[in-house]
């Protein structure tokens, strides 16, 4: 956690409790927190995974990377640094959507173990789920799909710090979720609905 610079500064309670927000949005909040290469399909996973909740009356909210990065944290970068204060950001604000009751999806290469770690840390102590949800997909795969030609200016040299070719991705040790190259779509998302029920996160 960052040091805080405010001071005389107070915590002030509100009057809604968790347990009556469960009860009226039918759901637990909670985040879930997709990991890996760019490429590797987390946003899409995310996506698919938030119009299935939603179609189904669930409360759902993807928060992407290239998409926080227009507003949010449209002053950072890909430094250590920059990345660190990236994820530091995004893992405040998912633990507020999620004590406010929402599943969020939130897709962030995220590829250090202790940005990931801090991440999971808040949520423990606002007694809030989270789940890691590692998209292992081989570099080689991503980086032959490379839908943005991302890959292919970094290996020319033309972005710098690139994760997986000149910027590293720490491979989560013990994600709550592995999603394996090679399935369905349809099959990945029913992976993680399948934990969503098994955990009480939705009911139904
Ligand atoms: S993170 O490392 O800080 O978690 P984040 O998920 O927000 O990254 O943003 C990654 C997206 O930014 C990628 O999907 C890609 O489209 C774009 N991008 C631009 N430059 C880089 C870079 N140097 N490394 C990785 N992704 C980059």
């Amino acid at each position: 956690m960052t040091d805080q610079k405010s001071s005389n500064v107070v915590w002030q309670h509100g009057r809604v409790e968790r347990a009556t927000r469960q009860q009226i949005f039918n759901q637990q909040g909670a985040t879930l927190w997709f990991t890996g290469l760019s490429g590797a399909g987390k946003s899409t996973l995310a996506f698919y995974l938030e119009h299935l909740l939603v179609e189904q009356g669930f409360k759902a909210y993807v928060l992407d990377g290239d998409n926080i990065r227009h507003g949010l944290n449209s002053n950072l970068g890909f430094s250590p640094q920059d990345r660190e204060e990236n994820i530091r950001r995004v893992g405040e604000v998912s633990k507020l959507f999620a004590d406010a009751g929402m599943i969020v999806l939130s897709s962030f290469i995220s590829p250090y173990r202790k940005d990931r770690a801090l991440v999971r840390t808040l949520h423990q102590e606002a007694g809030l789920p989270f789940l890691e949800i590692f998209i292992d997909t081989p570099l080689t795969v991503c980086e032959s799909r490379d839908p943005k030609q991302l890959y292919a200016k970094a290996r020319r040299g033309e972005i710098k710090d690139f994760t997986g070719i000149s910027s590293p991705y720490e491979i989560p040790e013990a994600p709550e979720i592995q999603i394996r190259h090679g399935a369905t779509l349809q099959q990945h998302a029913a992976q993680v609905l399948d934990y969503l029920r098994a955990h009480q996160i939705v009911k139904r």
